[in-house]
């Protein structure tokens, strides 16, 4: 049975997660390694995205990986690109902020687990809403979720970290100081006052939204809905970062 990890490369220990994760599922575990042009809604973000394929093989092969998997352009999109819709959940948030981003991320999904046939695919919790939206994909493949992996002052690990300067680094935490502060709030409105106050202690942090959701929906959460998470997007020196928690209320 084949578990597929999907990533875009720039290997950290997050990726390591989900790879051991998909090992302790099964023997056959593919890494694919392929940074998808279609869910870049600006090139210069395409441009930057880190690139490190021999140090990828590396961490991968540490992690578990049977077969490090680097398909080229032509691969994945041979002829004309049928293009796939997110849906509506693909126009919210992430997908507000970076129009046709979800779009371009199930079309590269369902085109790997096309090529691959995996059983099983393992993505991390950190993009929540990527997750919500491939587990909505309705595909045969199982879709495995890990939870989110995070530096010692509580930053979610993300590819995108290393562009962060020295000041913009520290300054980076808040977003998983408002979380965890919210998450003990007794209330939404609570909550939601805790996480804004939180983040304008960073005058670093440009926020783009925080808010409270049903997990399950992504509608504005209220205090009777079951399960709640607290969702975070915002950029510190030009770097877009997010981040999610569970919320307590
Ligand atoms: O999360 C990612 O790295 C990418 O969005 C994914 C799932 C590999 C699709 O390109």
């Amino acid at each position: 049975m084949t578990v597929l990890v999907p990533t875009m490369g720039a290997l950290h220990k997050g990726h390591q997660a989900l790879i051991k994760r998909a090992r302790s599922l099964s023997k056959e575990v593919v890494v694919s390694i392929f940074i998808n042009p279609l869910q870049f809604e600006n090139i210069d973000d395409l441009e930057k995205y880190p690139r490190s394929p021999e140090r990828d093989i590396q961490l991968a092969t540490l992690a578990g990986a049977t077969e490090v998997w680097m398909p080229d352009y032509e691969e994945i999109y041979p002829g004309e690109i049928k293009k796939l819709s997110a849906g509506s959940l693909g126009n919210l948030f992430e997908g507000h902020a970076r129009p046709e981003h979800f779009d371009g991320v199930v079309t590269v999904v369902n085109r790997l687990f096309e090529i691959v046939k995996p059983a099983m695919a393992v993505f991390g919790e950190k993009d929540f809403q990527q997750l919500a939206i491939i587990k909505a994909m309705k595909s045969s493949v199982e879709i495995i979720g890990v939870p989110t992996v995070r530096e010692f002052d509580g930053l979610a690990l993300s590819s995108r970290n290393v562009r962060l300067t020295e000041q913009g680094r520290v300054s980076a935490n808040v977003i998983h100081r408002a979380l965890a502060a919210a998450r003990l709030a007794p209330t939404i409105a609570i909550a939601q006052e805790v996480m804004d106050t939180t983040l304008s202690t960073e005058a670093g942090f440009k926020k783009d939204y925080a808010t409270i959701i049903d997990e399950d929906t992504f509608e504005i959460a209220t205090d009777d809905v079951r399960n709640k998470r607290g969702i975070i997007a915002g950029w510190i020196d030009g770097v877009r970062l997010i981040d999610n928690m569970k919320m307590g209320v």
